[in-house]
């Protein structure tokens, strides 16, 4: 596979086609590579809510302010950022998935937790959730790559409604806030962007090299 020839032919897809399903064994790939994404820390401060009834697409299409490839995809993604930060919560579940995972104490690990507590509880709320935002979105650029490597398209989602989104979900009562959305499918060939040229700046304004 060469990876800069399926990222080239990636676009944000409106147009899905009706006969072509993603397979279960593609979609739990999918999930695990996702699983796999990097975040400061490694506190995976998200969580994805994955949307696959009729009867939810609909209710994501509407909150989507009606976006069509919200309900035509096979599935479709909210990635939300976690709202509880709290050591009980947050810190101390990370912790003691290091200790079951990598055989390490909890005395091992104190000064490590310390660090973090230091890191994350000198920042505002408003700074905290800024960081979790950033952090979900490596996650949503990992399950564009990785679902572009499988020839399986896909389309981000920045407009929505999230007061909707989180009452049809009941996101608050999860502590979720959505930040982001992905529906992933394939295309279909007469989708108006599929042979419109790719629009990036050039390399040399982009890239400073010293
Ligand atoms: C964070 C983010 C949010 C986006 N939100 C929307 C959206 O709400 N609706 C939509 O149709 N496209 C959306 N897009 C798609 C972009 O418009 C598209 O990626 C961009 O124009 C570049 O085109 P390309 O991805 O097809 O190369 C979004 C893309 C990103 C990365």
């Amino acid at each position: 596979m060469d990876i800069l020839k399926n990222l080239k032919e990636r676009y944000a897809v409106k147009l899905f086609n009706k006969e072509k399903i993603v397979s279960e064994a593609d979609k739990e790939k999918l999930i695990e590579i996702w699983l796999l994404s990097p975040s400061s820390f490694w506190l995976q401060p998200w969580r994805f809510v994955i949307v696959e009834s009729l009867e939810y697409k609909k209710k994501l299409r509407k909150a989507a302010f009606w976006q069509p490839q919200t309900q035509n995809s096979t599935f479709a993604i909210i990635l939300c950022r976690i709202d509880d930060y709290s050591e009980k919560n947050f810190i101390n579940p990370y912790i003691d998935d290091l200790v079951k995972k990598r055989w390490k104490t909890h005395e091992e690990l104190a000064d490590y937790k310390q660090v973090m507590l230091d890191y994350l509880f000198k920042m505002t709320k408003q700074e905290l959730d800024a960081w979790a935002k950033a952090q979900v979105y490596i996650a949503l650029w990992n399950m564009i790559t990785s679902a572009t490597t499988m020839w399986l398209d896909t389309c981000p989602m920045e407009w929505f409604n999230p007061e909707l989104l989180e009452k049809h979900f009941s996101l608050k009562e999860k502590w979720l806030v959505p930040c982001v959305l992905l529906t992933v499918w394939y295309r279909d060939e007469k989708d108006f962007y599929a042979k419109e040229e790719k629009v990036r700046y050039d390399k040399d304004d982009m890239i400073l090299r010293l």
